[in-house]
């Protein structure tokens, strides 16, 4: 574990380093304790730089064995070394060859960064800043070099040497042992460097580029798993073709291989023609993956494809820059996986995952820009705000230039960058450049942390036929920005009349309004429309245009009226998930003040008049139906929360839908089973997620317990088996129904990890105090492991952040066992650890009572000795 030096990293610090890595050669001797790597680097010094400048090279742990100088053995007197940091006092010559010897154990590295194993495999994991654990060099992004590789190892143990590139020599070397060679011609920085050595089963596939060229496509899984990657081959298919007709851009080398590994720190890794991803996010069929992961796995497995061009062919300049490779590309899997299935449906399930990620963190004390300007570990920066915000920010751009200004600023951007290590400016600039608008005020949507609030209100003067906005922005302050600057705000809007026409409007006046675009970028705007002679109601920020909470003063009427007729499907989604909060709101200040809360029949009906609409998509419909989580209103509330009150309002509403819609329900619920045949396709997915969400509604009813067992017993993939199952732990937790499921689930799945995970995550959500000690047994299930990044989320992340009432438990004892078990994770994984411990940023937001003990886990984490730096500024940043 790398020790904690305090250092801050700066943005403005940023200078390009004196030399320059233009080859690397790297020679792996395989084995799990001693593994000895060999690096001969052609260094480089840059013009300009003083001859007498030494060599910094980074390190991390490292066991140096020996060093040459253009073949000559160093003398130590020219040397520095230490485990992290190799420094070559006095460079011979403007350019030199510099041989380094380390020699690695990947079997005792449990941080899974750098070169270590997972199941026997060996396998590497380098971004940020894992490259340096492997051997010392110039590790960072804007070091680009070519790689030529050669892995050596025991054949019976690793029949299999994959690297970046394409393939080369390979052959026997005797004694058992083998070798491949690989030579990857692109320049690359080291985050991209992978290896993999193994036993592994292959899935091979072909395709064919725009231009007529060839690619093998391998996916590498665990032996017998090979029934398990037919739908990640078929999406990487897919986003080769899609990556072409969206965006103009072919793949480049021979060959693209995915290897599959059981632990593993994230979601996927695209080192160049050779990703790296979780297991989770590979093997899937319908006996053992939900829909969620099918669409997971088609949106990842395109991620890390679309990475080949932004990310690898046009990398990051430095690790402020981040955001311009992952921001980016998650806007082009969003644009993908909107083609491929439902764009509607997909957009609001987007906006629910920023809401409910991104909003608390730029809320609370993690706050921080979409480009940072300061980090102390840079792990600690793949957020919600540099991923999800930061593909925001993209779509917000092609919304204020249009679609074809867009493409051509990225034509631009590719065709300008290709080859080079970039920053958000030359990003932003292709933008300017390719349709002359000036994107400077807009610029500060990477600068400024915060989500901007916009206060709207309306009026309608019949006589003088004009319709008038007021909207004020304002950007709450963050973590060492107190005063914000006032923001380019694009904000869709739409004025709807009697039976969801558009209302007609002659001229505006007070913005600048384009394509049904407001453009906001003064504190206040009073916009003005002309010749409105009906008073409308104002669908606003329509398709979620922006990343803004508003604050809209609506009469009652106008939003049941737009959640019928707004023609912007997700506007429409929009205005009855408001209603929804705002009645959740009103329910929870109802406990709280001792008393039942009474629900609108209108809302109730309204619910069962979306569910029943046969024009809607099953999928859109139970979006629509799944109320806002105990997390959402809470977020909503903002302050002095109680997730008891939250969690009982929010049961009465259910339990209110439910009965008022109890035939209707039922009879959908029950049209709705039995299609022939098993697909993973959106529209099937949708219509087993309405029949799923129905009978969570049903399963409050009398007889509720039974039914949901019957659809477990009967159900013939994962999907609606695990909703069945969570139905039953979660409204009849400790029933004999429930008991009796997760016994049959256990028994069947005990020896499939990723569906067990399903096991541990269903029981660490179930609602109420006791949850916290049915996690603390099963920390020891056989199936649990406190070294597998996917166990421990599955039991202690569902537990600390899926899971308000359990979690937040009054007498603190959730938090205490997140303490210990958050210092318990990180002696041996830190970078899950710190990101386990964000569990609890938004603790100021909670009754005094838990606020208090939540503080008290909080300091118990900060005092603990030895802290590495990834938790302990996760922990100090929390408690600032
Ligand atoms: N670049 C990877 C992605 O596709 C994420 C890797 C992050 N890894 C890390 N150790 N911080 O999003
Ligand atoms: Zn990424």
């Amino acid at each position: 574990m790398r020790t904690d030096t305090g250092q801050v990293f700066k943005l403005e610090d940023y200078r390009p380093n004196d030399y320059l890595i233009p080859q690397t050669n790297l020679t792996f001797r395989l084995s799990p304790e001693a593994t000895v790597v060999t690096a001969t680097l052609t260094v480089q010094r840059r013009d300009g730089v003083a001859a007498a400048a030494p060599l910094v090279l980074d390190g991390d742990g490292l066991t140096l064995k020996r060093v040459k100088i253009d073949g000559k053995k160093a003398k130590p007197a020219d040397l520095l070394v230490t485990p992290d940091q190799l420094t070559i006092l006095k460079p011979p010559a403007r350019r030199f060859q510099l041989l380094i010897e380390t020699e690695l154990a990947p079997a005792g590295n449990e941080a899974l960064m750098g070169l270590y194993r997972s199941s026997n495999v060996y396998c590497t994991q380098c971004e940020a800043e894992g490259f340096r654990r492997i051997t010392y060099f110039l590790d960072r992004p804007d070091i680009l070099s070519v790689y030529t590789v050669r892995i050596e190892a025991l054949r019976e143990e690793a029949p299999l040497l994959l690297s970046n590139g394409n393939p080369g020599d390979k052959g026997d070397m005797g004694d058992g042992w083998h070798y491949a060679v690989w030579h990857d011609p692109f320049p690359k920085p080291s985050y991209l460097f992978a290896l993999v050595a193994g036993n592994l089963g292959e899935v091979a596939d072909s395709f064919v580029t725009m231009s007529g060229r060839k690619v093998e496509l391998g996916i590498y899984v665990e032996r017998g798993k090979e029934k398990l990657a037919g739908y990640a081959m078929d999406a990487l298919k897919r986003s080769m073709r899609w990556d072409e007709e969206a965006f103009g851009r072919e793949y480049d080398l021979d060959v693209f291989n995915i290897v599959a590994v059981s632990d593993f720190n994230m979601g996927a890794m695209e080192n160049k023609g050779l990703n790296i991803f979780n297991d989770k996010y590979v093997l899937a069929d319908e006996e053992t993956a939900t829909d969620a992961d099918f669409a997971n796995i088609e949106a990842i497995i395109a991620h890390e494809y679309f990475h080949n061009w932004t990310g690898n062919r046009i990398t990051c300049r430095d690790w402020f820059q981040l955001c311009l490779k992952e921001g980016l590309t998650v806007f082009r899997d969003h644009e993908f996986s909107a083609d491929q299935r439902s764009r509607a449906v997909k957009r609001i399930a987007e906006v629910r995952t920023l809401r409910a990620h991104q909003f608390p963190e730029d809320q609370g004390p993690l706050a921080h820009p979409v480009r940072p300007r300061r980090y102390r570990e840079i792990n600690n920066f793949y957020t919600a705000t540099v991923y999800e915000k930061g593909s925001e920010v993209v779509r917000m751009i092609r919304t204020i230039l249009g679609a074809d200004a867009f493409r051509g600023g990225m034509d631009l951007y590719f065709e300008r960058h290709d080859g080079e290590a970039a920053t958000i400016e030359d990003f932003i600039k292709v933008f300017e450049d390719a349709s002359g608008r000036d994107l400077s005020q807009f610029a500060l949507w990477y600068h400024q942390a915060g989500t901007p609030n916009l206060t709207v209100s309306s009026t309608h003067n019949a006589a003088a036929q004009e319709f008038t906005l007021e909207i004020e922005q304002s950007v709450p302050p963050t973590p060492s920005e107190s005063r914000k600057r006032l923001m380019h705000i694009p904000l869709a809007f739409g004025l709807i009349g009697a039976g969801g026409k558009p209302v007609a409007f002659s001229s505006v006046e007070g913005a600048s309004v384009e394509n049904g675009v407001i453009h906001l970028r003064k504190r206040r705007h009073m916009v003005r429309f002309s010749g409105v002679t009906e008073r409308p109601a104002v669908s606003l920020n329509r398709g979620f245009s922006a990343p803004v909470t508003l604050s809209v003063e609506q009469r009652a009427d106008d939003q049941f009226f737009l959640a019928r007729h707004d023609s912007d499907a997700f506007s429409r989604w929009q205005a009855f998930n408001t209603l929804l909060t705002d009645a959740l709101i009103a329910a929870f200040r109802e406990f709280l003040g001792g008393k039942q809360p009474v629900f609108a029949t209108r809302l109730t009906e309204l619910a069962g008049s979306i569910a029943g609409d046969e024009t809607l998509e099953p999928a859109y419909r139970a979006l629509a139906l799944s109320l806002p989580g105990d997390a959402d209103i809470a977020r909503e509330i903002g302050k002095n929360i109680d997730p008891d009150a939250i969690h009982a309002g929010r049961q009465a509403l259910a339990l209110a839908i439910a009965t008022a819609n109890a035939e209707a329900f039922s009879g959908l619920y029950h049209r709705l089973a039995n299609e022939a045949a098993f697909s993973p396709d959106a529209a099937s997915a949708g219509r087993r997620a309405l029949r799923n969400t129905l009978l969570d509604y049903l399963s409050l009813l009398p007889g509720g317990a039974a039914l949901a067992a019957k659809h477990f017993q009967s159900a013939t993939n994962m999907t609606d088996r695990a909703a069945a199952l969570a139905v039953l732990a979660h409204r009849h937790h400790a029933s004999p129904e429930a008991n009796k499921a997760l016994a049959a689930f256990e028994k069947t799945y005990s020896s499939d990890p990723l569906v067990m995970d399903k096991w541990f995550q269903i029981q660490a959500s179930v609602p109420g105090p006791q949850t916290v000690e049915t996690v603390r047994a099963l920390t020891r299930h056989p199936a649990f492991s406190m070294a597998n990044p996917n166990r421990v989320r599955s039991l202690i992340g569902t537990f600390s952040s899926a899971n308000q009432t359990g979690f937040h438990r009054a007498d603190g004892d959730g938090y205490r066992f997140f303490a210990q078990t958050v210092l318990e994770v990180e002696k041996r994984n830190p970078q899950v650890a710190a990101r386990l411990a964000t569990a609890l940023r938004s603790w100021r937001s909670l009754e005094p009572g838990r606020q208090a003990k939540a503080r008290e886990a909080l300091l118990s984490i900060a005092n603990a000795e030895n802290l590495s730096a990834d938790l302990r500024d996760i922990v100090e940043r929390t408690l600032a």
